[in-house]
């Protein structure tokens, strides 16, 4: 695929392109007026955490550190609470601990937070028993409740949503500023659950290892290692309502360059990545680091051609790409794509979504992922690149702090006939905090045999 022809960038030139996965808005001055409003809010996030965050993607490209990017497949406004965030940030916190002790790498902390509640759809409506009415396309948008007035698309739910990210935002700085992340309290950030857990020990002896390399570090040093005592943490979300994208893009006079600062990291999904489409003409003027979710139905030029419309100069830390094949299809599909980058002579940080290509949906209709499937594409991802001369420098994983049972299999062994007691969702299957903590622990497991060997 030939990218289309380069025009002249602003925050609204996308608006020229085709936009796939809008919400239908039947009034559009009450568009105008909602996303005017959002304009001259304050940012959620600032320049300089954005150019520290492209800095560490960067080291990440060069094999130094590992993107962790996690949390819901999409928050909810009912969400916004502070249990719900306290408890993503310490499943992110804890499944980050044992990857940076597997790893012995940097971690580099994103969430799936402060803005991820737009989703894209498989059909613009649905229906039942007769009825047809628009999709719920996330929180920011509609309600998912089935009624002609929950599914209309309401702009006020821009603002809404634009308030509860910033609420999100200021909730996890707080707790990050006020030690909450101290690598020496990880007890801190211990899940009530976890005391009942089968891997309740293993992960208590990684705490008290790295607890003891810190006590070790801190008589050989006679102070504090300071880099443990407040952690980064970064925000991300699909970039998908490009309104609302819009609306909080600024220039920044210091960097001359346009910036999005309703999240550090957004990215392009799936369905969005056409590449004479408005997401990445959006996308290609922002100067934040991005991410683009790549399947097995993208070509090598359709690839390449991204590659090179949204990181022409090559910048490093600038493109992340985020590939979700499932466990069957991506020993067909990677080698070509890995060949494809390396022939543009670009680099770009490769993450694994080992999870949106391995949902499946059970004979009773309920949509499911295999934690095995799940484990098996992470590692056919990491042999994979070796394979290749490439480097897998991260995952991007829907989790919840929550015990939910959307996932099945684990150390509890949880099977299709569980999946009833406590699947709360609205959208994808996540998985919840023993079967992360699980997945964090394989991959700490390989890299070590790696190592070894
Ligand atoms: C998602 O990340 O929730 C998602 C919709 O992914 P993808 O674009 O890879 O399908
Ligand atoms: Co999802």
């Amino acid at each position: 695929m030939q990218s289309p022809e380069i025009t002249a960038w602003h925050p609204a030139s996308w608006q020229g392109r085709k936009a796939l996965q809008q919400p239908n808005y039947s009034d559009p001055a009450a568009l105008e007026d909602a996303v005017g409003q959002l304009a001259k809010l304050p940012p959620l996030v600032v320049s300089w955490e954005i150019e520290a965050l492209r800095e560490r993607i960067a080291a990440a490209q060069r094999g130094e550190q590992f993107l962790l990017q996690a949390g819901d497949c999409a928050e909810s406004f009912a969400e916004c609470e502070s249990d719900h965030i306290a408890k993503q940030l310490k499943v992110i916190l804890q499944l980050s601990l044992v990857l940076l002790h597997g790893l012995k790498r940097p971690v580099i902390r994103v969430g799936r937070m402060a803005g991820q509640y737009a989703k894209p759809r498989s059909a613009d409506t649905e229906t039942r028993e007769g009825m047809t009415l628009p999709c719920y396309r996330g929180d920011t948008v509609n309600r998912p409740e089935f009624t002609a007035a929950a599914r209309e698309p309401d702009p006020q739910l821009l603002l809404r949503g634009y308030e509860r990210a910033g609420l999100t935002i200021n909730f996890v700085r707080a707790l990050i500023d006020g030690g909450f992340a101290d690598l020496h309290h990880p007890e801190y950030w211990n899940l009530g659950f976890l005391h009942h857990s089968p891997l309740k020990e293993a992960y208590e002896r990684i705490v008290r290892e790295i607890g003891d390399a810190l006590d070790f570090f801190k008589s050989l040093t006679g102070g504090q290692v300071h880099e443990a005592s407040r952690v980064d943490f970064y925000t991300s979300h699909e970039g998908l309502h490009l309104h609302y994208e819009q609306a909080q893009t600024r220039f920044i006079p210091r960097s001359q360059r346009w910036y999005n600062l309703s999240t550090h990291m957004p990215w392009i999904g799936m369905r969005t990545a056409q590449l004479d489409g408005a997401h990445v003409e959006y996308f290609r003027g922002i100067a934040n680091p991005v991410g683009v979710k790549v399947g097995a139905a993208m070509d090598s030029g359709w690839l390449q051609g991204l590659v090179a419309t949204l990181n022409p100069q090559n910048q490093p830390g600038r493109l992340t790409l985020i590939h979700r094949f499932g466990a069957n299809e991506i020993e067909k599909s990677l080698p070509r794509l890995i060949q494809a980058v390396k022939a543009t002579g670009h680099s770009v940080l490769w993450v694994c979504d080992p999870m949106h290509g391995n949902t499946e949906t059970t004979v009773g209709g309920v949509k499911t992922r295999r934690l095995e499937n799940i484990q098996k594409e992470i590692e056919l991802a990491f042999r994979i690149h070796a394979a290749h001369g490439s480097n897998l420098g991260g995952a991007h994983l829907e989790l919840t702090g929550e015990d939910v049972t959307e996932c099945t299999g684990g150390a509890r062994g949880l099977s299709d006939a569980d999946l009833a007691r406590a699947y709360r969702t609205q959208v994808d299957p996540r998985l919840n905090y023993e079967q992360a903590l699980e997945l964090g622990m394989m991959i700490a497991e390989r890299s070590k045999k790696a190592r070894a060997s």
